[in-house]
């Protein structure tokens, strides 16, 4: 097993109806001056919005709406100059990934001197240096962002979308509500499965590890996943969402990752298919994942063939099962209603793996993977086959 130090100082208050216990939270955080940053509408549409209002009513609260899907730096700048105009001490994330990672930004930025994007460009000795505390409100299950340190920004001008992340971007708190997945399009149930199954197979689908208990934790969160799939058809079993819930969170909760290797790199060239196409999220894993399973299948068969039985019970010689693995996961993604070709998505694709991998040779990024063995090459044959 490898070494591991961990601490995940986030408060998850899990379940229907715990928002009253909003402003108490707020209260041992002496917070006055609250930002609530929210998305394109939705939380207003269907009453959150009221609802969380309505539990701020002793505290001042400034709102900044309209934080898009793949949250844009230079509207989150904008949020920014709000909180600084309004010495903001507390932030509230009422949304999805986007919005609560927007905010991880925002609360980074308010005090840093500089550029933020300098950050984000992990330019040489540009840090945030503190952030402002925030709490966030779940309204999609999905990335794990309530529960974790990471964002995601994008910043469209430039094609580009960049992470940013350390311990000053814990959330303090976050309301796990399940009843939320009723108002979700069907999309973005789909999305949300796809992304925590694939979280949970970044840190998974490498080699066989001695840590048995993150393998039988991380088979744990992928059958339930696939048991509890059909919540895209039944959003308001509440069953269903909130075990959909439960294990998007457990799946990037930095639990899974405790003593074992992971390969983040289907995450690393979705996300640059979402900055060049607007791909979701979600939507770029299921292009990329059997692609770089297949491309790199020698190394990764061991771990196919375990993942194949235990998860998918499968039978039959080790390289059998460990091809039918991934057969089963595209059709699992595809039977949720995402398709897994690029060329589904757009016309457009024509250059783009020498694009990506031309920016992946700019950040260095040049030795992948589980063994590092995954190279440039590796990057644009994976993008070519997934066309
Ligand atoms: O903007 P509104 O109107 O609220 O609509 C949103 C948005 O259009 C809608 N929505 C959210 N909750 C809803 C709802 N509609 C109806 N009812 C509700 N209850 O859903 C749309 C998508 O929301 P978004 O927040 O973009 O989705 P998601 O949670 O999938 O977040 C995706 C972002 O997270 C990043 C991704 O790269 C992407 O930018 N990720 C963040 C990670 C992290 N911080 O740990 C890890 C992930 O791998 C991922 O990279
Ligand atoms: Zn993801």
């Amino acid at each position: 097993m490898e070494n591991f130090e961990v601490v995940n100082p986030t408060r998850i208050v899990f379940g229907k109806e715990q928002l009253n216990r909003l402003p108490e939270l707020l209260n041992v955080e002496k917070a006055k001056n609250i930002l609530l940053v929210y998305g394109g509408g939705s939380v207003k549409r269907f009453g959150l919005f009221d609802k969380v209002l309505s539990q701020l009513s002793s505290f001042n609260v400034i709102e900044f709406g309209g934080v898009e899907a793949n949250p844009e730096y230079t509207t989150l700048m904008k949020a920014v100059r709000l909180a600084q105009e309004n010495n903001i001490d507390f932030i509230i994330a009422l949304g999805g990934g986007s919005i609560i990672d927007g905010v991880k930004l925002i609360s980074g930025a308010i005090n840093y001197k500089g550029e933020p994007w300098d950050v984000l460009e992990r330019k040489e000795g540009y840090v945030f240096q503190s952030s402002i505390p925030f709490g966030t409100i779940l309204t999609l299950p999905a990335t794990g962002s309530e529960a974790n340190s990471g964002a995601v920004i994008s910043r469209s001008e430039l094609k580009l979308k960049m992470t940013m992340g350390g311990p000053l971007f814990f959330p303090v708190f976050s309301f796990c509500d399940p009843t939320v997945v009723v108002t979700l399009p069907k999309r973005q149930i789909a999305n949300g499965v796809i992304d925590a199954f694939m979280h949970t197979l970044e840190q998974y689908l490498t080699y066989p590890m001695e840590n048995l208990l993150q393998e039988r934790e991380a088979e744990g969160i992928l059958s339930t996943l696939i048991e509890i799939a059909n919540v895209v058809d039944h959003p308001e079993d509440y069953k269903l969402a909130s075990n959909l819930m439960h294990c998007a969170t457990h799946a990037l909760n930095g639990n899974l990752r405790c003593g074992v290797i992971s390969d983040w790199t289907t995450h690393m060239i979705g996300h640059e298919l979402t900055a060049l196409f607007g791909v979701d999220h979600a939507q770029s894993l299921a292009i990329i994942a059997p692609r770089l399973w297949e491309r790199k299948f020698s190394e990764k068969q061991d771990k196919l063939t375990q993942y194949g039985r235990r998860v998918w019970h499968l039978e039959g010689d080790n390289v059998t099962v460990a091809k039918m693995a991934i057969a089963k996961t595209e059709e699992f993604f595809q039977s949720l209603g995402v398709k897994t070709k690029l060329s589904d998505y757009t016309a457009d694709y024509q250059g783009c793996e020498k694009i990506i991998s031309a920016i992946f040779k700019e950040r260095g990024w040049t030795a992948m993977g589980e063994r590092k063995s995954i190279d440039l090459d590796d990057v644009e044959q994976i993008i070519l086959s997934s066309i």
